[in-house]
């Protein structure tokens, strides 16, 4: 079969760690898709900078959009975030051109993802977004496809490495909020602007887009109530832990009587439950259904290889995919058949 030709926009921790991987793992992918993987093109802000990387003979562009559109592609992988553009620009620019598109895009789905998965529906393309959310755990997957048959209740969860990462590290060695979220940074698991992660907004993302693919509605991230980690001091740390609590950062959405409830808020959860368990980058995803009871899904929910390992799997996903083969809606049920997005009173 022909290789399937990958254009990387974006050579961040994540798009580093996406063109090593398919280097290590090449044969073993080609046997398992049936056909060659191939980064063939990239485009990012440095040309000049050390990532450690083998680009081989990946054709430089200077312009996400030209990429994008370029014909010599098969699948655009968007991993240079950000909820505007050029993210948003490249990706419709990639999806009205007949390219699939992989993102690991939160920000970027909270905000337009209605409007690309329209694009991509109506053009016969896939828009996969497994590494937009918690990271390495295959949420997408399971809501998505494994769980088609279930009415979702409830969807809660751990879903920002960085803070679960502070948290931990606040209460186990003692020490301050700020060196903890340096050491985050350090690691790769911080977003460019890391108030996004200790403010809520990054949770906020993730949870907006986990509430429609489980609700079957229109992602709404404007109605969340959102509150960040920012303020946690030690003495809250101790306070709770004195009480028989973790203080964790949770997202939540349920549906209730009157519509749908979206929250991210600092949560003060039982030490002896599961959730408090979840230390250090680790994320967790709760999912109540009809027929499951309650699933819980963890594993590591930022950093390079992690976040590479679910991209990976969405562009294996395209590789494997036939020509004529109808695939399924971005958001589990078609864009224009999305429920209006009811907040619950
Ligand atoms: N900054 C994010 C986190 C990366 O810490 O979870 C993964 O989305």
């Amino acid at each position: 079969a022909e290789p399937l030709r990958i254009g990387i926009a974006g050579l961040g921790t994540v798009g580093a760690s996406v063109v090593r991987m398919l280097g290590q793992k090449g044969t073993e992918l080609t046997r398992q898709c049936g056909r060659e993987i191939v980064p063939v093109a990239v485009c990012a802000r440095d040309r000049n900078r050390d990532r450690g990387i083998d680009l081989g003979n990946a054709h430089w562009f200077d312009d996400p959009v030209e990429l994008a559109r370029s014909p010599g592609i098969d699948v655009f992988v968007e991993l240079m975030g950000g909820e505007g553009d050029p993210a948003l620009s490249s990706v419709r620019a990639a999806l009205e051109s007949g390219r699939h598109v992989v993102t690991a895009n939160k920000a970027l789905l909270s905000r337009h993802g209605v409007e690309l998965a329209a694009i991509a529906e109506k053009k016969g393309v896939l828009l996969n977004y497994e590494a937009a959310v918690a990271g390495g755990i295959p949420v997408i997957k399971t809501l998505r496809e494994a769980l088609v048959g279930n009415t979702v209740s409830r969807v809660f969860g751990i879903m920002n490495g960085t803070a679960n990462y502070i948290l931990t590290r606040m209460e186990a060695e003692g020490l301050s909020f700020e060196e903890c979220l340096k050491e985050a940074q350090r690691l790769g698991y911080a977003e460019a602007d890391p108030t996004f992660d200790i403010e809520g907004h990054d949770t906020a993302h993730k949870l907006s887009i986990l509430t429609s693919l489980a609700f079957g509605c229109r992602i709404s991230a404007d109605d969340i109530y959102m509150e960040g980690i920012s303020n946690i001091t030690q003495a809250d740390i101790r306070a709770a832990a004195e009480l028989g609590y973790r203080i964790k950062l949770l997202g939540v959405a349920q549906k209730t009587e009157s519509g749908i409830e979206q929250r991210v808020h600092p949560t003060m959860v039982p030490t002896s439950s599961v959730i408090a368990q979840v230390h250090g980058v680790t994320n967790a995803v709760a999912i109540e259904t009809d027929m499951l009871g309650e699933l819980l899904l963890s594993g590591p929910g930022a950093g390079g290889n992690a976040t590479a390992s679910a991209v990976i799997g969405d562009i294996a996903d395209i590789a494997k995919s036939r020509p004529g083969f109808q695939h399924g809606p971005v958001f589990g049920r078609p864009a224009k058949e999305l429920q209006p997005y009811r907040r619950a009173r």
